[in-house]
């Protein structure tokens, strides 16, 4: 079955296309200069950059997938921003209805758990962590359709805190790829940032350490460059990193996986990649890593998802467009 599938719930414009879990074409079209001088992305300027890139990423996605039919079409109905989620609803459901096929509305956070699926043979049931711009979640997978969100943040996302705090160094945005390329070269023993904890529970909370960023910063004042500069994203990188990876291998434990997954932009992080696979092998467990395109927004985890659903006789009732999607189980 070929699924076509279609991400515009944020700042990427994608479209993909994907075979009984094979990836055949995966085409991203990222909007970052447009929100760039804005240091964050604007709404309005989002969907309209969506309307204007969907229909050649559309059709370059389908160029590259070579010949075949196009047997149903995915489109990511939450959560997201509720005017770039209506241009990829509209587009999918449109699609489907000219090629006379299902149209399927996926909750993209469920993308992101079933991301490493395009690239990994999975052992369920699994732990995942989706961190993201707007999502940090600690979620016990049982099947491909069946999760429990065990923790999420009380506060600030771990992208989120990773852009707040690449502003607070004068970095530019998005400040996550930025702190992760300087940490590299910087003492991650330098700054004792704190390990922000949230004691008897699976959540997170990020929040504290972005203020205990700012207060080094008051107290410490003088040029941050250089030197400074990359010790600071180090130090602060390392901080996240751990509380994301203490958490997440502990719940692998609790709940006896022997798989963990990575999803979200910040999985693309290269420390959290290297840590999270490091302690997982100590602890005989397989961390399955997404390559980073499949990370970042994508439409592959979008198509796939619907994939899935349809292939599990669980195509949902509504696809309707839901900014405040929360992940759940199939009904
Ligand atoms: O999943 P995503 O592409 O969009 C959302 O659904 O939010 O994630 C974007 C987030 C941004 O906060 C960005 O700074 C962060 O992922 N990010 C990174 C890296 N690449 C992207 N954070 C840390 N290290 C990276 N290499
Ligand atoms: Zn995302």
């Amino acid at each position: 079955m070929r699924v076509l599938g279609i991400e515009t719930s944020c700042d990427d414009t994608s479209a993909a296309v994907v075979e009984d879990g094979r990836l055949r074409s995966n085409v991203v079209s990222s909007q970052t200069e447009v929100h760039r001088p804005f240091r964050g992305v604007v709404p309005e300027l989002a969907s309209r950059a969506h309307l204007a890139n969907l229909i050649p990423v559309i059709r370059r996605a389908l160029k590259e997938a070579g010949p075949g039919r196009v047997d149903a079409v995915a489109y990511t109905r939450g959560p997201g921003l509720m005017g770039p989620l209506l241009v990829g609803k509209v587009a999918g459901q449109t699609l489907a209805r000219l090629y006379g096929v299902p149209a399927v509305g996926v909750n993209h956070l469920e993308g992101h758990v079933l991301a490493a699926e395009l690239e990994h043979r999975l052992r369920w049931p699994l732990a995942a962590l989706v961190v993201s711009g707007g999502h940090t979640d600690l979620v016990l997978a049982k099947a491909p359709g069946r999760y429990r969100v065990l923790g999420r943040t009380l506060d600030d996302a771990a992208g989120e805190a990773y852009d707040k705090v690449a502003r607070l160094f004068g970095l530019g945005y998005p400040g996550g790829p930025e702190i992760d390329r300087l940490a590299s070269e910087g003492d991650p023993r330098a700054v004792a940032f704190p390990r922000p904890t949230t004691p008897g529970r699976w959540d997170f909370s990020f929040s504290g350490l972005k203020t205990a960023v700012l207060y080094h910063l008051r107290d410490n004042p003088g040029p941050v460059e250089g030197r400074r500069l990359a010790d600071l994203c180090a130090s602060f990188q390392e901080a996240v990193v751990e509380t994301l990876v203490d958490r997440a291998l502990a719940a692998a434990r609790k709940f006896k996986v022997r798989d963990v997954v990575l999803g979200g932009g910040v999985a693309a992080n290269s420390r959290l990649r290297a840590s999270m696979t490091e302690r997982g092998r100590a602890l005989g467990l397989a961390v399955r890593l997404p390559s980073r395109v499949l990370c970042t927004d994508n439409a592959a985890m979008v198509a796939h998802v619907g994939w899935r659903m349809l292939k599990a006789g669980r195509v949902p009732r509504t696809g309707k467009a839901d900014p405040g999607l929360a992940l759940r189980s199939w009904s």
